[in-house]
């Protein structure tokens, strides 16, 4: 990592303040060092401009291990705020995403496109003893390990924690893995598997439907969110200890988090019916666990999702309306119901709850004669928070999401131009960098000898032994 600089030694003026403030400083300058013999005060602030002081995670090098989506999720995320993410894939295979849902014959697919970005790619055969001394310099070189292979994978590749610790003690290594310790943990496990582990697919859908798993990435995407950030912690707490540490994000786990409302609502289910489901209002009774909402609200506000006009042909024609309580007289008037302003029946949230099916469909009522968009804008004016089904048709063609850099156009050899998704955490002194993906094994040799230090000859050597390149099936067959 970038060395931190020195704070300066307290100047005349500083030394003069009163007493009270010298003990503040005093205790707020360590004047400590850790292991590395590096300071852990803080430099002083830059005077650069804003955005132009390096990007947030410069000199963190990682060592990619991940595969599928979770993992290349999260180390994605990280390229994108700086790190020099080194994808480590088998020779001649690669990520298995590479192949998968292919829409353009032999280039790398969206899949991995998506999910790749910003990083460089070395190919090693992990099996081959060549292939093992190439990560072990790895392992000496990069700050964090990141990998989301099945349970016992990385160990039976010989990187034990214990191992890698020994040749690294500063190397953090960081797993993504199905569920946590427990009867489960062996498993293998993709996204839908933890949304309905996590307590995702039981609560989404229709009372009168079965569990239904949802469009977002929670299980994958969401899990590599979640390692992202304790790697990221993980790096804050060795400034101070020097030392790596293992960080385990469970895909159960992430998915549970997400759906903490859920396990909120289990709770006061033993203390009555949840007043704000819609299924209250139509006098249906509760049972024992939380039930699926439809598209009730989460939260406290009742809402629903309600048509606007063209929803007979346009699958996407809804609105998401929030009946906010502040803004109750604004709905009123705007359905042209004024007398529910002060009507006992519906004047207060209270009286609302009972009723809040016929209301919804009273709102549907106005709703269906203006386009999705017009509704936006009329109830956005008064303060009703409203949100209407964007379809990805309309995502992607959004224009004011092409200018915050969330969705980004980018040029590949192969494939060329495709969309992204970019950086969605926006960080005012460190502009996201989001580029293509690489091509298999394209910067093999760059990292072999710029960033691990070997020579031309042993490269030569290495290529030989088949450590880093695809055994030659014409040889083979011979
Ligand atoms: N060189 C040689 N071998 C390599 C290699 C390399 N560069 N990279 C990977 N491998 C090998 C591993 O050593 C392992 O072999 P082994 O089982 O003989 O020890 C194998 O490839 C990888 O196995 P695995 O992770 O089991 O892949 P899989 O395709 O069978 O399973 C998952 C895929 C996603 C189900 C599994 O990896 C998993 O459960 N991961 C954790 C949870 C997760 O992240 N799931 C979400 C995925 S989006």
């Amino acid at each position: 990592m970038a060395k931190s600089k020195r704070p300066k030694a307290k100047s005349r003026a500083a030394a003069k303040k009163p007493a009270r403030k010298v003990v503040k400083l005093a205790a707020r300058k360590p004047a400590k060092t850790n292991g590395n013999g590096k300071s852990n005060g803080l430099p002083k602030p830059s005077n650069k401009p804003y955005g132009q002081a390096g990007l947030a995670l410069q000199g963190v090098r990682i060592l990619d291990f991940t595969h599928v989506q979770s993992g290349p999720t999260c180390t994605q995320l990280l390229a994108y705020m700086g790190a020099d993410v080194m994808k480590v894939e088998r020779p001649g295979a690669g990520d298995i995403t590479r192949g998968q849902l292919r829409d353009v014959p032999n280039a790398d697919s969206l899949y991995f496109t998506m999910l790749n970005g910003t990083k460089r790619s070395i190919t090693i055969d992990s099996k081959h003893p060549k292939g093992m001394d190439i990560l072990n310099r790895m392992i000496k070189t990069c700050d964090v390990l990141v990998e989301n292979f099945a349970p016992g994978a990385l160990d039976r590749m010989g990187l034990t924690w214990e191992y890698i610790h020994k040749l690294n003690p500063r190397m953090i290594v960081a797993s993504v893995k199905g569920f946590g310790p427990g009867p489960y943990e062996e498993c293998k496990v993709y996204e839908n598997v933890a949304q309905c582990a996590g307590g995702a697919a039981s609560t989404t859908g229709f009372r009168e439907g079965p569990p239904l798993v949802t469009g977002a990435q929670i299980g994958d995407s969401g899990t590599g969110l979640h390692l992202a950030l304790g790697i990221v912690t993980a790096l804050y707490q060795r400034v101070r200890t020097g030392r790596g540490q293992r960080v385990l994000a469970a895909m159960q786990d992430g998915v549970l988090n997400l759906c903490r409302v859920k396990l909120r609502d289990q709770q006061r289910l033993a203390h009555g019916p949840l007043t704000e489901y819609s299924q209250f209002s139509e006098g249906v009774p509760f049972g024992k666990a939380v039930p699926r909402a439809g598209n009730d609200s989460g939260g406290g506000q009742p809402a629903w999702l309600l048509k606007c006009k063209g929803w007979e042909t346009d699958p996407d024609a809804y609105i998401y309306f929030i009946t906010q309580a502040p803004v109750w007289a604004e709905i009123c008037d705007l359905i042209g119901e004024p007398t529910w302003k002060t009507d006992p029946d519906y004047a207060t949230p209270k009286a609302r709850l009972p009723r809040l099916k016929s209301i919804f469909a009273r709102i549907e009522q106005w709703t269906e004669t203006k386009t999705k968009f017009e509704v936006m804008e009329i109830c956005n004016k008064v303060d009703i928070p409203v949100g209407p089904i964007l379809s990805m048709k309309e995502i992607a063609e959004d224009e004011s999401l092409r200018k915050t850099g969330t969705v980004v156009e980018v040029d590949h050899p192969v494939r060329g131009k495709y969309l992204t998704v970019g950086n969605p955490i926006k960080l005012s002194d460190s502009p996201a960098k989001v580029e293509r993906s690489p091509l298999l094994g394209e910067h093999t040799e760059e990292i072999l000898s710029k960033v691990l230090g070997y020579k031309a000859a042993e490269i030569a050597d290495i290529k030989k032994s088949g450590a880093i390149t695809a055994p030659d099936k014409s040889k083979a067959a011979a």
